[in-house]
């Protein structure tokens, strides 16, 4: 009943990109989780950075009469907060969702466990702030999915504490079948309702059918609402938020980025308000990578590059990651293609556990700006020790030890550097070869 195969791969000829050209091994099944409490009960429960000092709380209920409401305090069972939000579902051909709730709780204390309950029914969940100091950090996976792989995957995040998990497009690869945007609500509760999940959009999240729907990201829109409004951005396509001295930018590889569009225009705006004394990191993360040295998904990033890497550039972004290509790749510091000990380091962390199985085949000699890459499952951890220093490290799913290192690079960030203080095109540093 929930997998009309024909319809599928009739809708997926518009929604998805083909890549005939490399085989993709060994994916792993698809897993479907049930809910199995009551309508009224909270399900795919998530939340989301929202400003500073404050957490969106988002959840499902079947019951479309339960209120937008959090009850929350800093000790089990003891709730001696409420805040209130909004509701809202959607239709997408014969599919309607739950009532999908948001709402927005605080001022909430640095690193301070919450215990919350949703629409005053069901089970408790807690979650942990960020620290108010460095250091902070990040689980980072994109072309997450829901297979026994995404599992692993979050077993492996799972097993050691962090702070924020960030992730750079493809979440639940539904491609139009929206139960599975449920099921994947659920797979990731345990996790997403713990720490603060903060995404960007991927291919697999638009959605579009022509006519009937084709503006795209209906679902992702209504279930993922992220804190486009606390950052002045017009769109959920595109958002930034501050975590403990990072600026962190989500922009979207599926809407305009044009110069003359809202997007370049609001990452203009973004870009230029950062106090690089209060935020001496700034991370970017798209969906399509900019660099990438794999047969899969080639030159896709390319136009937004031109559009927008010296924009990044100018203000000396540390690092880039991107998903969509199914296997891991870090390049040096770039800049147009080259070396540049002042542009961002560009990372591929398209390696969550899809469906789709991974991209095996890269370029052969790799590229010099090439240094690591790898098709194995897995996440990274970028771990910001204090102002100057950033430890990344990725780690593959096939180590039952989930510490264990795959690849590892210190960074230093750039505002700390003196070569790289100049901050605009007419003033470009020399372009070094590292
Ligand atoms: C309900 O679902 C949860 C999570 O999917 C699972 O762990 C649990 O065993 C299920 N309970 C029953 C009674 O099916
Ligand atoms: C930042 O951390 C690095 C790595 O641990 C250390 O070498 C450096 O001295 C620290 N800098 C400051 C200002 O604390
Ligand atoms: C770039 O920097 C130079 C020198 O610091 C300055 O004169 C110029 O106005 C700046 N240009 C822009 C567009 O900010
Ligand atoms: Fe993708």
């Amino acid at each position: 009943m929930l997998f009309p195969h024909l319809l599928l791969f009739f809708l997926a000829l518009f929604t998805t990109r083909v890549s005939p050209e490399y085989t993709r091994p060994n994916p792993r099944p698809l897993i479907f989780r049930q809910h199995n409490r009551s309508d009224s009960d909270p399900q795919q429960v998530h939340i989301s950075l929202a400003g500073k000092d404050h957490m969106r709380i988002s959840w499902i209920t079947l019951d479309k009469k339960v209120q937008s409401k959090v009850e929350y305090g800093k000790s089990p069972g003891k709730y001696d907060a409420t805040a209130t939000g909004e509701s809202i579902n959607y239709h997408y051909f014969f599919y309607s969702s739950g009532e999908i709730h948001h709402v927005k709780i605080g001022p909430l204390e640095p690193s301070t466990s919450y215990y919350y309950r949703c629409g005053g029914h069901g089970p408790e969940f807690s979650f942990r702030t960020p620290p108010s100091a460095f250091p902070v950090e990040f689980a980072v996976a994109g072309d997450l999915g829901q297979t026994e792989w995404t599992e692993s995957t979050l077993a492996h995040i799972g097993a050691k504490d962090y702070d924020v998990f960030l992730l750079p497009g493809d979440l639940s690869y539904a491609d139009t079948q929206q139960p599975l945007w449920d099921s994947f609500g659920r797979l990731v509760q345990p996790y997403a309702s713990t720490r603060p999940w903060m995404v960007t959009e991927g291919n697999h999240e638009i959605e579009t059918f022509p006519i009937i729907y084709p503006h795209g990201f209906k679902a992702y829109n209504a279930r993922w609402l992220m804190p486009y409004q606390e950052s002045r951005s017009t769109s959920n396509l595109y958002y930034s938020s501050d975590v403990v001295g990072t600026h962190i930018i989500m922009l979207g590889s599926y809407t305009d980025f044009d110069s003359d569009s809202d997007q370049y225009k609001w990452l203009q705006a973004d870009l230029a308000s950062i106090d690089r004394t209060r935020t001496p990191w700034v991370f970017v993360l798209i969906h399509a990578p900019w660099y990438n040295s794999n047969l899969a998904h080639r030159g896709e990033g390319e136009s937004m590059r031109k559009a927008m890497e010296q924009m990044l550039y100018d203000a000396r972004v540390d690092v880039v990651f991107a998903g969509h290509v199914h296997a891991y790749e870090r390049f040096t510091r770039v800049y147009d293609n080259k070396a540049d000990q002042c542009g961002p380091v560009h990372v591929t962390i398209g390696d969550g556990g899809n469906r789709e199985g991974l991209a095996m085949s890269f370029d052969n000699p790799s590229p010099s700006i090439s240094l690591y890459r790898e098709p194995s499952f897995g996440h990274g951890r970028l771990r910001v020790i204090n102002s100057t220093h950033a430890h990344w490290t990725w780690h593959r799913n096939k180590e039952t030890n989930s510490l264990h290192v795959g690849d590892e690079i210190w960074l230093e960030s750039l505002a700390s550097l003196a070569l790289c203080k100049k901050t605009n095109s007419s003033t470009r540093s020399p372009k070094d070869e590292l």
